[in-house]
């Protein structure tokens, strides 16, 4: 009885975790970082994530995962969604829209601004 009792409560813990838990999880998981960055916050051609429409970033997913794109710089992101299945696109998109600027906070400080210093 004491087994089933424990099992209930290991249970409970694994499903604790919550979609956007579970977005925040992937987007480190499947690299979605590397090229968007460590805050969403995206970088060169890469498009900004955080913050943005949820239905829009489901729809493009969800068409990249299809082959769909609409330009050959987004032809990038189909190796990327293949992937995914319903469930992570819905995690992703929930963590991406309602991401939280302290979350990741500690990553890394881009308030340095590079204007003048001689870079690109
Ligand atoms: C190798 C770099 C790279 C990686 C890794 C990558 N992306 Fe992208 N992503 C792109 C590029 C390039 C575009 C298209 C930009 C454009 O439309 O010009 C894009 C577009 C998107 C868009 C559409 C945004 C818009 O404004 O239309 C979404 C949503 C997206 N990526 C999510 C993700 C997610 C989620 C992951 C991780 C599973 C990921 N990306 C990984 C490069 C990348």
């Amino acid at each position: 009885m004491r087994f089933i009792f424990i099992f209930f409560i290991f249970l409970s813990f694994a499903h604790a975790k919550t979609p956007y838990e579970m977005g925040k999880e992937l987007y480190l998981q499947k690299t979605c970082f590397s090229c968007h960055g460590n805050k969403a916050e995206g970088m060169h051609n890469y498009p900004r994530l955080a913050n943005r429409a949820k239905g829009y970033l489901s729809y493009k997913l969800q068409n990249f995962r299809k082959n769909i794109t609409s330009s050959q710089q987004q032809e990038m992101m189909v190796a990327f969604a293949l992937g995914l299945s319903d469930d992570d696109i819905e995690a992703l998109v929930t963590f991406l829209s309602e991401y939280k600027e302290d979350e990741m906070a500690e990553s890394y400080d881009d308030s340095f601004d590079t204007a003048g210093d001689g870079g690109s």
